[in-house]
C-alpha cells in the first residue's frame, strides 16, 4: 500500500486523504496519521471507497462509542447505527430516508447533553453538481473576535434546543410533526452549554453556539441575547472559514463537531436520486 498522503482543501477546514482503503483493517500507525490530519483539518475526505455498513461502523468505532440518532423512522434496520439519508422513495411512497436534511447550519447533536463528537458521511448515490455539503470553522470564528467580545463570550452559557431549527420555519414545524409521530421524539429538552468550548484533543479554543440549535444566552436580557445570537450566526458561517464539498460517488467524509459547523446545500429535488450512510461517534460535554 502506497503511505498516506494529506491534501489541504480549503483555507482553514478540511483536507484529502490518499492512500487508505477503509475496507481493509488500519494498522495504528495509519489511524494515528489520519488523527493528526483531522485535529489538523478538522473534516477528512477519502475518495473512492467501497464501504459494506460494517467497515463503515467499524471505521468510526475507532472515534469512540457509536451514538444512534434520534430519528428512529431513518436508521437502517439491520444496522441502527446508519442513520439513511435519502430523497429516493419506497413502493409505498414513503422515503428509504430523511430527505433534504441538514439544510441549516448546524452542528451534529448540540442540543445533546453530549454534543456528537464525529460525524461519517458515505455517499452511495450522488446527483453529480448537485447536493453539495458546507462546512464553517467554529475554531476560526472564535480566534477573529475582538477580546471584549472573546471575553462576553467566555463567561456565557447558551441554551440549545433540537426543536430551535423547526420553530423558526413553518413548513419544517409542519414537517416535525409528522416526525416527531414516525421517530417517538415528542419530548426537546433544553441542554445548556458554555459559549466557548476547549477542544477536549488539541486545546484549541471554539465558539460553541450552534446557528439553528441554540436559543438564547442565560446571562443576558433576551433582546441583548437575541442580537447576539444573530450577530453569531452571521459571523460563524463568514465565507473565509468555510469549504464546500462537492460529492462523488464513494466518498466517505469525517468531520468534527467540536470544530466545525456544516450545512447541506439543497438545490436537487426528487429527479435527482440521492442516497447516504450516516454513523455518528457520542463526544463528552463542552468544557471551557
Ligand atoms: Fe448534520
Amino acid at each position: 500500500m502506497r503511505p498516506i498522503e494529506i491534501e489541504r482543501l480549503g483555507g482553514v477546514v478540511g483536507a484529502a486523504v490518499h492512500g487508505v482503503d477503509l475496507s481493509k483493517p488500519l494498522d495504528d500507525a495509519a489511524f494515528a496519521a489520519i488523527l493528526e490530519a483531522w485535529h489538523k483539518h478538522s473534516l477528512l475526505v477519502f475518495h473512492d471507497q467501497r464501504l459494506e455498513p460494517e467497515d463503515h461502523i467499524g471505521f468510526a468505532r475507532r472515534f469512540g462509542e457509536i451514538e444512534n440518532h434520534v430519528l428512529k423512522a431513518n436508521l437502517m434496520p439491520s444496522h441502527p447505527e446508519i442513520l439513511l439519508s435519502s430523497n429516493k422513495k419506497k413502493a409505498d411512497g414513503k422515503r428509504v430516508g430523511r430527505a433534504y436534511n441538514g439544510e441549516y447550519w448546524h452542528s451534529d447533536g448540540a442540543y445533546l447533553p453530549t454534543p456528537s463528537r464525529a460525524s461519517l458521511l458515505y455517499g452511495i448515490e450522488i446527483p453529480i453538481g448537485y447536493g453539495d455539503t458546507m462546512f464553517a470553522s467554529t475554531h476560526a470564528a472564535y480566534e477573529t473576535l475582538s477580546q471584549p467580545y472573546k471575553d462576553l463570550l467566555n463567561g456565557l452559557t447558551c441554551a440549545h434546543e433540537f426543536h430551535q431549527t423547526y420553530r423558526t420555519n413553518k413548513d419544517r414545524l409542519a414537517e416535525f410533526k409528522v416526525s416527531a409521530e414516525e421517530n417517538e421524539y415528542t419530548s426537546s429538552p433544553v441542554t445548556v452549554h458554555p459559549a466557548t468550548h476547549t477542544h477536549p484533543e488539541t486545546g484549541r479554543r471554539a465558539l460553541f453556539v450552534d446557528p439553528s440549535f441554540a436559543t438564547g444566552f442565560l446571562e443576558l436580557e433576551s433582546s441583548e441575547s437575541d442580537t447576539l445570537l444573530a450577530f453569531l450566526r452571521d459571523h460563524l458561517t463568514c465565507p473565509a472559514f468555510t469549504y464546500r464539498h462537492r460529492w462523488q460517488p464513494n466518498d466517505l467524509l469525517l468531520w468534527d463537531n467540536r470544530s466545525l459547523v456544516h450545512a447541506a446545500v439543497v438545490d436537487y429535488d426528487d429527479s435527482m436520486p440521492r442516497y447516504l450512510h450516516r454513523v455518528t461517534v457520542k463526544g463528552d460535554p463542552p468544557q471551557r
